[in-house]
């Protein structure tokens, strides 16, 4: 039987990471924009509220809650702003669950735990400057020397590359093989021969951290090789399945918000003698942000839902993704020109969301990827 209904834990779960966005988040989130600032403090009250290890079970130190728990965080954090959903995209939906679902004992023990508790950051290195949607042709190298492995090569687009504590890198043994030459390693910051550096000039998430990691013969104990060498393409594939349901999570946060600062600005705004809710092609705007808000969502708790049944949902989650992040970019150009003029200046929110909106039709597969997926999936070219 279909159930809708949010559990009493998921809903003092959405009261508790509302309350938490409203008053740690978006009171400082203008200046933090502006400043181009990523508030580490932001990061530790949610790892002490349980927030960085949401579906991680308790065992390896998370809240052991269910997939679609963690979907209403990433709802709440992205109403917020973009910057602390992705945060938790990566370092959960990219990296911890990555490592739930394929690390021995002991690499759960040392790298999981800490980062479900919200002590060390994990992000994940898999895009590099000359392999973005085309993931499988990457050339960053690891070399089987003894009991470890020589990693050279570089990353790009990392999100909380110069915050991480550990990266999920992916390399090749062989390039000959192509996407069945790539391993993922479990890469620690302090190795000698990782460096970052962060990307400036991004047109949108100011506050949030995106770099590039530079390995340079950087030596990785064979102990941290996650999954056998060639099986690295499936283990990103999967890391992915998770990280876009975050994306999709998240933008339907962004979607609510639009709508949200719309509704009240279509309340105080008056032309022609009436508010500007009362002009139908006003209304039209704000429907189209409802309608694309519960869709989303429903998309989002589907690929959940099978989630939680440990259903594979590369399908569904891919939808989720794609018609969630152009929801999002829409509501986001709209939601401007509800305002008009003001809401093309930052007086009002609602030209951050646009900008950061751009970032989710791009990251994590683009719009275009997810469009060949959905097709190849309908033609029967492609199935889970
Ligand atoms: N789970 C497990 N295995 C999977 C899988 C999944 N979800 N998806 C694919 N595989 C397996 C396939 O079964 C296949 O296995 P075999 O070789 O044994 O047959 C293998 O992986 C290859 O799969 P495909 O044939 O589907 O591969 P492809 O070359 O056709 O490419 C693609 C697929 C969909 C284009 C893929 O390359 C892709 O998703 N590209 C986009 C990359 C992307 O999303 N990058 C985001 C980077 S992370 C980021 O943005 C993070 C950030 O910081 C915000």
């Amino acid at each position: 039987m279909l159930d809708f209904s949010l559990s009493q834990e998921q809903l003092e779960l959405q009261k508790m990471t509302r309350k938490f966005v409203q008053t740690e988040i978006i009171p400082y989130m203008k200046e933090w924009d502006e400043q181009h600032h990523f508030e580490m403090g932001v990061v530790q009250k949610l790892a002490q509220l349980g927030l960085m290890g949401v579906c991680i079970p308790e065992k390896y130190g998370g809240a052991g809650m269910d997939y679609n728990s963690l979907a209403i965080v990433c709802e709440e954090l992205e109403y917020g702003d973009t910057a602390y959903r992705t945060a938790v995209s990566v370092h959960t939906g990219l990296n911890s669950m990555t490592l739930l679902q394929w690390g021995t004992e002991e690499q759960k023990e040392k790298y999981l735990k800490p980062q479900a508790e919200g002590s060390k950051l994990g992000a994940f290195g898999l895009t590099e400057p000359g392999a973005g949607s085309d993931a499988g042709s990457l050339q960053t190298r690891a070399r089987r020397d003894g009991d470890s492995y020589i990693l050279n090569g570089s990353k790009i687009w990392i999100s909380l590359s110069d915050y991480a504590d550990h990266f999920l890198i992916f390399a090749t043994v062989d390039p000959s093989k192509k996407h069945k030459g790539i391993t993922a390693f479990i890469v620690e910051r302090n190795y000698p021969g990782v460096t970052t550096r962060p990307i400036r000039g991004k047109l949108g998430i100011h506050g949030g951290n995106t770099g590039e990691v530079i390995l340079e013969d950087v030596r990785v104990p064979a102990a941290n090789r996650l999954g056998d060498e060639g099986e690295g393409f499936k283990i990103a594939m999967s890391a992915l399945d998770n990280g876009r349901f975050t994306v999709a999570a998240g933008a339907t946060g962004l979607t609510r918000a639009c709508l949200d600062a719309s509704v009240k600005y279509a309340h105080e705004r008056k032309t022609f003698g009436v508010e500007i809710g009362k002009h139908q092609l006003v209304q039209q705007m704000i429907a189209k942000m409802e309608a694309g808000y519960q869709t989303s969502q429903l998309l989002v708790f589907k690929s959940g839902w099978l989630k939680n049944q440990g259903v594979r949902n590369t399908r569904e989650t891919s939808l989720a993704k794609w018609i969630a992040s152009d929801v999002a970019f829409q509501s986001a150009s709209d939601a401007i020109q509800v305002h008009g003029a003001y809401g093309y200046s930052n007086e009002y929110p609602v030209e951050r969301y646009m900008r950061n909106a751009k970032a989710l039709v791009i990251y994590e597969g683009t719009r275009e990827i997810h469009t060949i997926m959905q097709a190849e999936y309908a033609l029967g070219y492609r199935e889970d």
